[in-house]
């Protein structure tokens, strides 16, 4: 059977990977976006993250999906453009695909070489769908390629990615959204919820440690892309609710003092001085749905598991 698949590149990263990092480092509160842990071998050991067991969200959000996939079909309709950015290894999407039909699949993401081997097995599994794997950071733009038929579109937007923005940032993203599935679009989002902390606290910090290998993997990106001159031992991964803002945040936390050197810059590090690497804003469904609709997106329907770890939300532009 044959397979309909095309790439577009929109070259994300080769400029930004080095203008974050330095940037990010010579702020007074040291921060990196969290898009940059995205290499082949972090989204690798992103895959191993939601195999670890207390890693809820992606094992609720599966089962979710797997028994939610015939109701949404119902209330989305079949044959939409299907819309995934950061879509990762996919595996969620497919869990939906056969119920929701979609006439084409665009699959984004920043790893182009990931996204590409991806692409690639899902063309051959779904003979039957056009996929435009497109490479871009979704911060900046969705573009949606030439060849896509027209018609009513759908973002799928799982995993709680949302938590990582800002809320500012978050509203933006929504409004992209918004623009992009246009007149009678819809939003298919996952969210992770407020919850006791002890729970989120032991999800962002498995006893196996693939959570502070992916945060330390920012730095051996460094080292290896950037010839970064740093001491790999010297920094440790960090995460933990603050409770105030409602999100978990993540950290590599410099052991010693220290300086770490790239190209010619130097950034200094106290001991227990962080490079802030990642929030994961959590929402309660009532503060999402107000939320979301502060971008003009109306409420369809969504759904909560019987625990209140996870929610699903279907949304309509207005
Ligand atoms: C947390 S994973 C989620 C994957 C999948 N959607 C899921 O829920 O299982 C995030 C994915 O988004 C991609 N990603 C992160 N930031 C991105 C950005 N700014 N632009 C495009 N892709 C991004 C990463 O490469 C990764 O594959």
């Amino acid at each position: 059977m044959s397979t309909q698949l095309s790439f577009h590149d929109h070259k994300p990263e080769t400029l930004s990977f080095y203008d974050a990092v330095v940037t990010g480092l010579s702020n007074k509160t040291k921060a990196i976006p969290p898009k940059l842990f995205y290499d082949e071998k972090g989204s690798k050991l992103f895959d191993l993250i939601c195999e670890q067991p207390e890693y809820y969200p992606p094992t609720v959000e599966r089962q979710m999906l797997t028994t939610l996939a015939d109701d949404i079909a119902a209330l989305t309709g079949q044959s939409r453009v299907l819309i995934e950015p950061g879509v990762g290894n996919a595996s969620k999407v497919r869990l939906i695909m056969d119920a929701l039909r979609p006439s084409a699949f665009v699959p984004m993401d920043i790893s182009f070489d990931y996204l590409k081997a991806v692409s690639t097995t899902l063309a051959k599994d779904y003979p039957w769908l056009p996929v435009h794997a497109t490479c871009v950071d979704f911060t900046h733009s969705l573009p949606i390629p030439h060849e896509v038929p027209p018609g009513k579109r759908l973002v799928f937007f799982p995993g709680s990615s949302i938590g990582n923005f800002c809320k500012a940032d978050a509203l933006n993203f929504l409004n992209l959204i918004h623009d992009t599935v246009g007149e009678d679009g819809m939003l298919l989002i996952g969210v992770d919820t407020k919850k006791p902390e002890p729970v989120l606290h032991a999800a962002y910090n498995d006893a196996a440690g693939i959570t502070a290998q992916f945060n330390l993997n920012l730095l051996h990106r460094m080292r290896d892309e950037l010839d970064a001159q740093v001491d790999l031992n010297a920094f440790e991964h960090n995460a933990f609710y603050n409770a105030q803002a409602g999100r978990i945040e993540m950290h590599l936390v410099s052991q010693q003092r220290q300086e770490l050197r790239i190209n010619g810059h130097r950034f200094p590090f106290d001991k227990g001085e962080s490079v802030h690497t990642e929030n994961s804003y959590k929402y309660a469904p009532e503060e999402f749905l107000a939320f979301s609709a502060q971008s003009h997106f109306d409420h369809v329907a969504h759904w909560v598991d019987p625990q209140g770890l996870f929610a699903i939300y279907l949304l309509k532009a207005s």
